[in-house]
């Protein structure tokens, strides 16, 4: 565990959370790299027989000093934009092994992709097919490209975040992956590499990805293609609460082994949640408390800017207290942020230990779309982000100045 209480107190790896708030203003993110090794390395035992290319998709956690630990460990980067594009090569991660993936790519951030030979670009639209062969041409390049499929199957998982369905934007729907492959060869400048597919995020049932599986053998089979890789893109959930089902990862390396098996290719995982979801933790310092009726509004330093998931999706992530008070609080709690919009709440409590004004508490499990999600709003600066390496507190982004932002 990275979080643990000693004598009522929170400590992360072993070290003290109080002190650590001593050095540095709230709210800031900190993330364990024990975890974040510990759950690399479980992924990739688990699909060791699969042996994939694991690119960790970058949108998650954009850190560079994240990303570039990863890539020790033997990571390869998934990214979605220009700029995600070089905080991966800044991490050293090689181009070979980086994925690009993304609807709306612009004709700027192409041109960046195809020059630093980055190994696929997944493009999702027949358009973004003319302008890679465009710019390749001008380019005197040969790029290696993915399609990207819609499988048209649903992954049971909050509809924000779900994109495998036939309405979604998402991929190319099968009849026109085939078209598209069938008409191919116009593409001179192209080389078709790989089949990729996403269906969705916090993914708790292999079922969704069993049905994946079969719709893309049989396209494949229809495709006549012999793709030299199957991107089969991130997803895998967390549990987040105590009782939350965990995903039989086991069980679908059984069936991707198999699949790749009868189509004799590489695979590659564009895991990101499931690698650093449960490794960060946002520190909060409880700015007021101020009592409505029978409910304690406990006003954090913290809000919805800093840490975006349940103002967006609802999403609920428990709240522990730094220093645990064997008192118990008068009436419900309702941890909230400062930010002047009613969504600006993190989760609520029937009971709950002594809080006081002052005091700080730790947002659970916010390592995966906690700070690359956050923003400016409210003109607030951006929190910093330190990393707990061997018994060391390393700043892995100093918090942003006011002076930056006006
Ligand atoms: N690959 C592609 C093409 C993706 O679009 C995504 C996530 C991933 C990989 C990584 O998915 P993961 O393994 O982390 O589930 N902001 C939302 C999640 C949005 C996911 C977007 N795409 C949240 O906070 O839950």
């Amino acid at each position: 565990m990275t979080l643990n209480y000693k004598n009522s107190n929170l400590f992360i790896d072993n070290l003290s959370i109080k002190n650590i708030t001593k050095k540095n203003i709230t709210p800031f993110y900190i993330y364990s790299f024990k975890k974040i090794k510990n759950n690399y390395q479980n992924f990739s035992n688990y699909f060791k027989k699969v042996s994939p290319l694991i690119c960790f998709s970058v949108k998650s956690n954009s850190n560079v000093s994240i990303i570039s630990e990863l890539g020790r460990m033997g990571s390869g980067a998934d990214v979605v934009s220009e700029g995600e594009l070089l905080k991966a090569l800044k991490a050293k991660i090689k181009p070979n092994k980086i994925v690009f993936s993304g609807v709306g790519k612009t004709e700027n951030e192409l041109k960046v992709a195809i020059k630093k030979r980055v190994l696929l670009i997944n493009i999702e639209s027949e358009s973004e097919a003319k302008l890679i062969d465009k710019i390749s041409k001008k380019m005197r390049r040969i790029t290696s490209i993915g399609i990207r499929i819609n499988p048209g199957v649903d992954a049971n998982t909050l509809s924000k975040i779900s994109t495998g369905k036939l309405d979604s934007k998402f991929g190319l729907p099968k009849s026109n992956f085939l078209n598209l492959c069938r008409n191919f060869k116009k593409f001179r400048n192209l080389k078709i590499k790989a089949l990729s597919v996403h269906i969705g995020s916090q993914i708790t049932s292999i079922n969704p990805y069993r049905k994946t599986l079969n719709v893309l053998y049989k396209i494949i089979k229809l495709s006549r293609i012999n793709f030299e890789y199957i991107d089969l893109g991130g997803g895998f959930g967390i549990p987040y609460q105590n009782k939350q089902k965990k995903i039989d990862i086991g069980r679908y390396s059984k069936l991707v082994n198999k699949f790749k098996k009868k189509l004799n290719c590489k695979i590659i995982f564009e895991p990101g949640r499931f690698i650093v979801g449960n490794t960060g933790t946002l520190i909060s310092r409880i700015v007021f408390i101020k009592k409505n009726r029978n409910k304690n509004f406990v006003i954090l330093d913290a809000g919805m800017n800093d840490f975006m998931r349940p103002a967006l999706y609802n999403a609920k992530h428990n709240i522990i207290p730094v220093l645990k008070l064997k008192k118990q609080m008068n009436g419900n709690v309702e941890f909230v942020g400062p930010i002047c919009e009613s969504t600006d709440t993190f989760v609520k409590y029937r009971n709950y230990s002594l809080l006081n004004e002052n005091n700080y508490v730790a947002i659970t499990n916010v390592g995966a779309y906690g700070s690359s999600l956050s923003s400016n709003y409210n003109t607030r600066p951006l929190a910093s982000e330190i990393l707990i390496k061997k018994g060391k507190v390393k700043i892995i982004r100093r918090r942003q100045k006011i002076s930056e932002i006006i």
